[in-house]
């Protein structure tokens, strides 16, 4: 592998329960993430995966270990410049999209924009081009409501992708989606990945998804182990 976009090292993770018992879900894991591919990870239910992948993006913390992605250690920034790193590098795609129900789609796709400093006719220009490559120029003024499941998880995606990151994280992006929507983010993804040579790191049970992967690792007792 060539030097890594993002390296984790030595990730530990444990919750302590309602009753203080401690519970390890992360034991040390360390790990590369290849540039330019499409890396998954599986793993069952519970094993920790979702927690592992807050880590890797900054929207949790470990308990120790250190994650560096482009030359920049996360944990060594305070929470408003982890913040602007993460607005600025990394685009995330939740299970469930997460979209503001009181803002159409256009908005949902501007609003990071805005935040990262964009005028509102560039963040709507901008916009209106995500919106057009994940097929919904005709839909840029409907509500999340007004939206099938499909069309809002493409929403999320092109959201994801508002302040030009070159990595994108992505939980079950799939996970309640019919067949045919699914592989429509399939398509979606690979075509991100060709086109604009964007890093996916993606979790999912779906082994349809997982056929698109160049790296696959499985999540289990608490490590990464590499299938792929
Ligand atoms: N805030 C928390 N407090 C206590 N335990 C937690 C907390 N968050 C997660 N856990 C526990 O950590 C374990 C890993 O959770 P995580 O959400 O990472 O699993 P996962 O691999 O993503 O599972 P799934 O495939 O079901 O989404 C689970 O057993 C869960 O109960
Ligand atoms: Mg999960």
């Amino acid at each position: 592998m060539n030097q890594p976009i993002l390296e984790a090292k030595e990730i530990y993770k444990s919750f302590l329960r309602l009753n203080n018992q401690k519970l390890e879900i992360i034991k040390g894991v360390s790990f590369g993430l290849e540039a330019g591919k499409i890396t998954m990870i599986v793993g069952s239910s519970g094993a920790g995966k979702s927690t592992l992948l807050h880590i890797l993006s900054g929207l949790d913390y470990p308990d120790s270990g250190s994650v560096i992605i482009k030359g920049t250690n996360l944990f060594q920034l305070n929470d408003e410049k982890l913040s602007k790193f993460r607005n600025q590098n990394i685009g995330f795609v939740f299970q469930f999209h997460h979209l503001l129900p009181e803002f159409d789609a256009l908005e949902n796709v501007a609003i990071p924009m805005m935040i990262n400093g964009k005028s509102l006719a560039q963040a709507k220009r901008e916009s209106e081009n995500l919106l057009e490559l994940v097929g919904l120029r005709d839909r840029a003024h409907h509500k999340p409501s007004e939206l099938s499941g499909g069309e809002q998880q493409r929403v999320a995606v092109a959201r994801a992708l508002a302040n030009n990151p070159s990595l994108i994280f992505a939980d079950e992006p799939t996970g309640n989606l019919d067949s045919l929507s699914s592989s429509k983010i399939h398509e979606l993804f690979q075509n991100l990945n060709k086109k604009l040579n964007l890093t996916f790191l993606i979790v999912t049970h779906n082994p349809e998804l997982v056929k698109i992967s160049d790296n696959l690792y499985e999540m289990k007792d608490g490590l990464l182990t590499q299938k792929k």
